[in-house]
């Protein structure tokens, strides 16, 4: 039998303990033997709830306890969930983490910790919540070298971009309503500015290309500046608007950033709508790949962080390797990105000329403004140029 503690009696934990009671009998199948939940520690109370009997204050009771093979780290944030796993790791348990802040910060050090102590630390559900994705990076793809992966990684943006799509909406007011139906955080910062998207490319950049990508390097743009009127010049382009984390290697160079990107229907994502995630890889040897699912929610993540517990049981005493070292991965500069870029201005037509020369025109049937596409141009020719003119906005486009 395997003896398994879950830090964390919130969504994601909770969903856990139902996982492993719901399907029992198939887990233990497929992992060799039991699995059997020994501790659930939380600093609140839970009366009635099954897992009462088993819930403890004090960590050191699941750190001291020889028994305990697994720890499930689902608190989220920095501090304590550093400490607690590092301590599990030195104690010789194996630790199954959903925390993306964690791994994006510390991963390749508790990833080196797990290899000294011949255990696993191992972090399926901190990127695309349900959806595979480390594993097979870490796994499956091995015998290609990844020249991009494109995702989109964040529900709550997508899900908020698409209802601006459906029903012409603004951002504020979608962003109102999905507050509304719990689909947003009361302080949405996190998702629609970016931020959590951006450690979850961080991570996937660090396992494809094996070191460090800090997540403070990465450009990192929201979707807050995004409005009803972009929407619809993207709508008669036949187009969406997507927020993307995506790190792509080119020439050597690996370019990491995330940004709303207008796609056309030829684009492998474009279908990806409402809380969905999906997730496009390029393999210099299989080419295109494609993972889509759940990406966030109590039972998805939860069914994520199990496959990991099963994984640590399958390789008790035995450290699955994953290369993620500590040297810093030194990415591209954002100026030299290229890209085409569609833009709007209340200028007229003879100052955009003047400014980007030949232009493609797109009529959306908006007074006072005209929406534009630039030819391909860095970052740097872009920013240059749109300081000779006023712009309403700009949006990086993949086609
Ligand atoms: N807020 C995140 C999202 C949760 O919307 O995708 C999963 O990481």
């Amino acid at each position: 039998m395997i003896n398994v503690a879950v830090l964390g009696y919130g969504t994601v934990g909770s969903g856990v303990v139902e996982v492993l009671s719901t399907n029992h009998e198939s887990i233990a199948k497929r992992a060799g033997q039991e699995i059997n939940v020994k501790y659930v520690l939380d600093l609140r109370e839970f009366p009635g709830d099954p897992v009462e009997k088993i819930l403890v204050h004090d960590y050191n009771v699941i750190l001291n306890d020889p028994e305990v093979d697994i720890v499930v780290e689902v608190m989220g944030g920095l501090h304590p969930a550093y400490e607690f796993t590092k301590d599990a790791l030195l104690a010789g348990k194996s630790v199954a983490s959903s925390n993306k802040e964690l791994v994006a910060k510390y991963g390749s050090e508790l990833l080196a910790i797990a290899k000294e102590k011949n255990v696993n630390y191992l972090f399926e559900a901190s990127v695309g919540g349900g959806i595979p994705i480390i594993r097979p990076l870490n796994q499956s793809l091995t015998a290609d070298e990844i020249t991009e992966i494109t995702g989109i990684l964040n529900g709550t943006t997508n899900y908020i971009l698409s209802k601006m799509t459906d029903e012409g909406l603004d951002f504020d007011a979608v962003l109102k309503k999905a507050q509304e139906k719990g689909y947003a955080e009361r302080n949405p910062e996190a998702d629609v500015e970016g931020y959590d998207a951006c450690r979850k490319i961080a991570i996937l950049a660090s396992l494809a290309y094996g070191k460090q990508v800090d997540y403070e390097d990465i450009y990192t743009e929201g979707i807050t500046k995004i409005s009803a009127a972009d929407i619809e010049y993207a709508k008669k382009l036949g187009a969406a608007i997507k927020l993307f984390g995506t790190c792509k290697r080119e020439n050597g160079t690996v370019y990491c950033m995330v940004a709303p990107f207008m796609i056309d229907d030829s684009h492998p994502l474009y279908n990806v709508n409402g809380v969905f995630n999906g997730i496009f890889v390029n393999g210099n040897m299989l080419g295109d790949t494609m993972f889509y699912g759940r990406g966030a929610g109590k039972l998805p993540t939860a069914s994520a962080v199990v496959s990991d517990v099963v994984d640590a049981a399958k390789h008790k005493g035995t450290n699955i390797m994953t290369i993620w070292d500590s040297e810093k991965l030194t990415l591209g500069s954002m100026d030299n990105f290229t890209c085409r870029f569609f833009a709007r201005t209340a200028a007229p037509k003879s100052d955009i000329e003047k400014v980007f020369g030949e232009v493609t025109y797109v009529d959306a049937d908006i007074d006072g403004e005209l929406g534009f596409i630039t030819e391909r141009l860095s970052n740097k020719e872009f920013e240059d140029k749109s300081a000779n003119i006023e712009l309403i906005n700009r949006i990086r486009m993949t086609f």
